[in-house]
């Protein structure tokens, strides 16, 4: 018998990529899940297995989790996830699920940022819970420069100053987690792992860049204070407790309590057997939405 995987989040980003992987290698039976009524009726209507999970509403869990054998968590950007993920892992408890693989972020772990000390603190509640678990630990993600800061008049925002990043594709992530889930607790409880690639700065990438979409394109390297004004200027509709914490990192970059943030730590070929997309790479293969109009 296949185990059945739920993935929270598969219409995001992420969850997206992961249920691609799923379905192509066909090794587990896929719940689908949405907080939106509609896109749960669409799956259905296509014949999928989908039900309703409202993070904010624990009272969609029951039957979300019922007969489920793996879960994987994923949360957005908002204080909300502390709540959201405590609630969803007793329920895991309660409908005998046996395995949470959970979304994090790449951190030390006595960092002391806000929105990573959440995913901290939901990592070591999920650990007390008693089901097995995996943590993975994303650095700063590749298509970023896709979906947050894009590259417009030839040139890309970063709020850190000169400081470097480890970058790391989704689609890498991404595989990380679906090998994860279809290999199961018996492999992978207990295991955290790192997803790190490559460490660049923002002119290093913009060199990258110009050398593979062949036009010149720059960094355009902001402090933090300047994210700070923007998510002061109310333009924005990120959640002001995740901006101010959003702005604590880019400031503990800046100044050193950070700077793990720009090295490398790779588990993706241990875990995937397969070697990791270079941001050289990925740029060749992204050419298409990269390339400013
Ligand atoms: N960006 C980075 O560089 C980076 C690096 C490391 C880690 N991370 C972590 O990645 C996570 C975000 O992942 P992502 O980029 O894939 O997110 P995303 O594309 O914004 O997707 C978020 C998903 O969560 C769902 N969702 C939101 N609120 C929900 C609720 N109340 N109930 C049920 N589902 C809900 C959304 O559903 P709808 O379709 O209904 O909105 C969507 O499917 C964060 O935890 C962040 O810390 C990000």
């Amino acid at each position: 018998m296949k185990a059945k995987v739920l993935v929270v989040g598969c219409t995001g980003q992420t969850g997206r990529i992961i249920v691609e992987k799923l379905l192509a290698n066909n090794q587990v039976d896929i719940r689908y899940c949405s907080r939106r009524q509609e896109q749960v009726d669409e799956w259905q209507a296509e014949g999928k297995e989908a039900v309703l999970l409202d993070l904010n509403e624990p009272r969609t869990f029951g039957i979300a989790l019922a007969g489920i054998d793996r879960l994987f968590i994923l949360t957005g950007y908002t204080v909300d996830m502390l709540l959201q993920t405590k609630t969803l892992t007793d329920a895991a408890v309660k409908a005998n699920v046996s395995h949470i693989v959970h979304w994090g972020i790449f951190a030390n772990w006595d960092c002391t940022e806000g929105h990573f000390a959440w995913h901290q603190l939901v990592e070591t509640y999920i650990k007390a819970s008693g089901i097995a678990w995996t943590n993975l630990h994303p650095n700063y993600f590749m298509e970023n420069l896709i979906n947050v800061t894009p590259i417009v008049d030839n040139k890309f925002v970063m709020f850190s100053g000169k400081a470097r990043w480890g970058w790391t594709s989704l689609d890498d992530a991404a595989s990380v987690a679906a090998t994860v889930l279809e290999e199961g607790e018996k492999k992978h409880n207990g295991k955290s792992y790192w997803l790190s690639t490559e460490a660049l700065n923002g002119d290093e990438a913009a060199e990258i860049l110009s050398e593979e979409l062949e036009c010149k394109i720059t960094c355009d390297i902001r402090e933090p204070e300047e994210l700070e004004t923007l998510f002061n200027s109310g333009n924005t509709d990120v959640e002001i407790t995740y901006a101010k914490n959003a702005v604590d990192i880019m400031r503990q970059i800046q100044d050193g309590r950070m700077t793990y943030m720009g090295t490398i730590r790779d588990d993706v070929p241990y875990v995937t057997g397969k070697a990791s997309t270079t941001f050289r790479e990925w740029v060749r293969q992204h050419k298409a939405e990269l390339l400013p109009v």
